[in-house]
């Protein structure tokens, strides 16, 4: 039985060519820049090198910007306990995934308060009910929300949302780990404060290693969470300018050689034409299983709306139980359950039934996969 992947919004795979040989290679180089030999020198050219791609990619003027984390999950809590001292406001969207919304409960802890940002039925955050939220007091320094949620998928309006945060005097954190790689990106001309992504979903690199941007009225009330050696500087206080202050403790060269690999490979491609790709596969999808009798479609039926994934309900199937049968009969690889998402589930009424089945896609899926997936989801409900 062949194997169909579908699960793209958990992890990319394959990753881009080119991936695995530089991550070798890394292994076989010293730590970088550290000392003051040439292959150490080689290393942190590297790093230099892919903070360089990275910020190419994402629409960021200075690759200084680009913080190296352990991913995803590390670049959000780095940005949210960065910049919340407990019990601050903040306001955050009713999609969000728990390595946004946990750090926001500990912070919480210490009381306050946390605004909800509700979406529409299509999964789409308006910029007015933002403006509504951060005009009445208390006065949130932070708005934390997805660029594309990995239950709905849709993409939002980031230029208008980040345009109102700046308005009232907010900083704006996204969350791109769904969409970095997926969709374009233009951090600085977007206005956008602090992104947050992982190297492993959209971006087809390895796991273990993400970024943090941090824009200009960010940077000066980021304070780090991590303390350690950076290499230079002899004092007990990180040095002050970016990316060190940031960036304690010896880096993942391996997984920042891969995530290089990834992004040139991306850039080579160029995201708008992968984007296409992804859209009509994804749309092929959207089109078969809305055809079938009882399948509901979270979220906005355009695929051109969407970062590369659709979530559905099928009738008479728990989703965990659905997604364990497509893949043992039929080879299809996806994902069910609550996808660290409640309150997405929650928002969909999706929650108290144990969740959604998520198909999501890559640049390497073929329309015969999504025709495959279609036929094994339709000959489950038969
Ligand atoms: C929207 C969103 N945010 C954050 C994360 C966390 O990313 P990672 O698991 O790569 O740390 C994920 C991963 O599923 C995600 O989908």
């Amino acid at each position: 039985m062949q194997t169909v992947y579908l699960d793209h919004a958990a992890t990319s795979l394959p990753k881009a060519p080119g991936v695995a040989d530089a991550v070798r290679a890394a292994l076989e180089l010293p730590s970088p820049g550290r000392g003051n030999t040439r292959r150490g020198a080689e290393a942190a050219a590297l790093l230099t090198r892919c903070r360089s791609a990275v910020a190419r990619l994402l629409g960021v003027g200075s690759p200084d910007r680009i913080v190296f984390t352990a991913g995803g999950t590390d670049a959000l809590n780095l940005a949210l306990f960065g910049l919340l001292k407990p019990g601050e406001h903040a306001v955050v969207g009713d999609l969000e995934h728990t390595s946004v919304t946990r750090p926001l409960a500990a912070l919480r802890g210490g009381g306050g308060v946390l605004s909800t940002l509700s979406s529409d039925e299509d999964g789409l955050y308006r910029p007015d009910e933002l403006d509504a939220l951060l005009s009445a007091p208390p006065a949130a320094p932070l708005v934390a929300l997805s660029h594309g949620s990995n239950v709905v998928g849709t993409v939002q309006p980031v230029a208008e949302l980040a345009a109102v945060c700046r308005e009232r005097g907010a900083l704006l954190l996204l969350d791109a780990c769904q969409t970095a790689g997926h969709v374009p990106i233009d951090v600085d001309g977007w206005g956008v404060d602090l992104l947050a992504t992982g190297a492993h979903k959209g971006l087809l690199g390895p796991p273990g290693v993400g970024v943090l941007i941090v824009g200009e009225r960010a940077e000066r009330r980021l304070t780090p969470t991590r303390l350690g050696g950076t290499g230079g500087g002899g004092g007990d206080d990180m040095p002050a300018e970016l990316p060190h202050r940031l960036e304690p403790g010896t880096p993942n060269l391996p997984g920042i050689a891969g995530l290089l690999a990834a992004v040139e490979w991306i850039e080579g491609e160029g995201v708008g034409a992968l984007h296409a790709r992804s859209v009509e596969c994804l749309g092929r999808l959207i089109d078969r299983l809305a055809a079938l009798p009882g399948v509901r479609i979270l979220g906005p039926p355009d695929a051109a709306q969407r970062c590369g994934l659709v979530s559905v309900t099928l009738p008479g199937w728990e989703s965990m139980e659905a997604a364990a049968v497509l893949d043992a009969s039929f080879g299809v690889e996806c994902r069910a359950g609550l996808h660290c998402a409640p309150g997405a589930h929650a928002r969909y009424g999706t929650r108290a039934e144990g969740g959604a089945v998520r198909f999501s896609v890559g640049p390497f899926t073929t329309p015969a996969e999504i025709d495959a997936a279609a036929e094994a989801v339709t000959a489950l409900l038969s």
